[in-house]
């Protein structure tokens, strides 16, 4: 890793920990999520230390300590939520269960401004989720704001560099949080040195330095990381990456033509197209059941990567992936934990280490946003940098019910006519996701009066900030009128057209 000045977030658990480290990255400076029992030594290179917050409290049994080294130092440091009450406790002041609890939008005082305040308001709206909170300071530490419930709603130690706040400044729901926090970066003296632009100059030299004069494959499946890694390792080691993309017959519409343009002509990466249409179709066949579809998808996908590895030899000793920031990381409290299978995730990146290779992973320290953000300095087509999500299976859980060619074209055609309609009308960048999917069932409609037996095409729109909850998006009834007006005149075969007004929970934003 390039050496830049840094800001640990040691994380304790908080749902918030992630945009801690996004809201510093957005001001200039690399921050980086670790566990919060990262040894001390770990932690010297540190510009600056936020403790994060965290779900437990400290009356708990198992809430989760810190080195006490840490405050010694030197570096800056601030505590949010159960990192004020954490560096509170241990340095002799005392945190109990409050009367009231705060949550949501709190109203706090600022008293002192210290430096964590300069230049803001005295009074100001605030992000609050606590239950506990400190009732008597450390030695040395004053009071900066409180709220109502919480008198020690923002304090510090100016001379050892220590602060705390009660409540989120990450939050976008802070009034000044971006400002708190850039406050207390200014402390820390870090320089501004995250740009995208400098991320990617490093990224090819390390590459290089890497690669060698090896050979480099990479498994392109269309979607944005695995092609902005490409695009990327291609500008460092050239005709020496091999990339391979399965063409699986599951694909939306125009996109094939895409990865071919976008890689082949357009960058004159080598690609090869394997065309296994038929293979994922055959073995498809009378499968009705979402999970085997993803399990037979992802099982074959291997099967067919496997044998295009096995045929290039030992020339090739690295493989790229795209994995995410967000994938790679194992973080604190988050290592172990345990969550209900919903849907077994099917994805190109997710390819077994067993091939011999040595991996590349340009952007293991960098978020979604960020790999659109070096995608499109490398000259990649907003087609590809924009691409909303599309799960790995395909059209193939898109399809409810057995997947066959007649159905594939149908939903293909259908999702084509949705997309450009939503996008025409404006609501492509209001939805974060948007499509069609086909049901096995047929209906009875008349069309030139004749009687039509056909099927219909559900359209799935929805706004989201993290995919994991997800509520429908209101389309205009305009627009839904017009692209149910295209689809049932376009798409033969389909006689219906249906709006999903379901959120997740209790839905999932694909219907397999
Ligand atoms: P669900 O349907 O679980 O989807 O609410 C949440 C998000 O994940 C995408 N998704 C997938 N992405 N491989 C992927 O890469 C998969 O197998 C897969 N299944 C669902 C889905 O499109 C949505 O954005």
């Amino acid at each position: 890793m390039f050496m830049r000045d840094t800001i640990y977030v040691l994380d304790f658990g908080s749902q918030y920990a992630h945009l801690i480290v996004r809201r510093i990255r957005d001001l200039g400076i690399y921050a980086e999520l670790l566990p919060p029992n990262t040894n001390l030594d770990a932690l010297l290179d540190a510009k600056g230390i936020i403790i994060s917050g965290g779900p437990q409290n400290l009356s708990g049994k198992n809430a989760l300590r810190i080195d006490r080294g840490i405050y010694d130092l030197g570096i800056p440091i601030l505590g949010i939520c159960y990192g004020l009450q954490l560096m509170a406790h241990e340095l002799g002041g005392k945190v109990a269960t409050a009367s009231k609890r705060e949550y949501g939008p709190t109203e706090i005082v600022v008293k002192k401004k210290g430096s964590l305040f300069v230049g803001l308001k005295n009074k100001q709206m605030t992000w609050m989720s606590h239950g506990d909170h400190v009732t008597k300071l450390p030695r040395g530490f004053v009071t900066l704001a409180s709220s109502s419930n919480a008198k020690n709603a923002a304090i510090a130690h100016e001379k050892r560099n220590l602060y705390g706040l009660q409540f989120h400044p990450e939050v976008s729901h802070t009034q000044y949080g971006k400002e708190i926090l850039r406050n207390f970066i200014r402390l820390t003296g870090a320089r501004r040195s995250w740009t995208m632009r400098d991320f990617i100059a490093n990224q090819i030299k390390e590459v290089k330095e890497t690669a060698g004069k090896e050979g480099v494959v990479c498994a392109l499946s269309g979607g944005v990381d695995s092609s902005v890694a490409a695009t990327l390792v291609h500008k460092a080691v050239g005709k020496r990456l091999q990339c391979i993309f399965v063409d699986t017959g599951l694909m939306r519409h125009g996109e094939v033509e895409q990865v071919k343009k976008t890689f082949c002509s357009y960058q004159k990466i080598n690609l090869k197209v394997i065309d296994a249409k038929r293979q994922f179709l055959t073995k498809l066949k009378n499968i009705t059941e979402p999970e085997r579809k993803r399990k037979i998808i992802g099982e074959l996908f291997i099967r067919i990567f496997e044998r295009e590895a096995k045929k290039l030899g030992k020339r090739y000793k690295f493989l790229v992936q795209g994995t995410l920031y967000t994938d790679a990381i194992t973080s604190g409290v988050s290592v172990g934990k345990t969550a209900a299978v919903i849907k077994s995730h099917h994805n190109v990146g997710g390819l077994p280490k067993k091939y011999g290779f040595e991996l590349i992973e340009p952007f293991r320290y960098l978020y979604k946003d960020e790999v659109r953000k070096v995608g499109k300095l490398l000259g990649l087509p907003v087609e590809v940098t924009q691409r909303q999500p599309f799960p790995g299976p395909g059209l193939a859980v898109r399809i409810i019910g057995e997947i066959t060619q007649e159905k594939l074209d149908i939903v293909r055609q259908a999702d084509w006519i949705a997309r450009e309609e939503i996008e025409k009308a404006g609501w492509g960048k209001k939805c974060q996701q948007y499509f069609a999917v086909l049901p096995t069932i047929k209906s009875v409609g008349v069309q030139g009066d004749a009687r039509t037996y056909g099927y219909p095409i559900i359209i799935r729109a929805v706004t989201t900030k993290d995919f994991m909850t997800a509520d429908w998006a209101q389309l205009p009834h305009n627009l839904l009128k017009t692209i149910s007006v295209r689809i049932t005149n376009e798409v033969r075969g389909v006689n219906r057209v249906l709006y999903d007004i379901t959120s997740k929970p209790p839905g999932t934003v694909e219907w397999e």
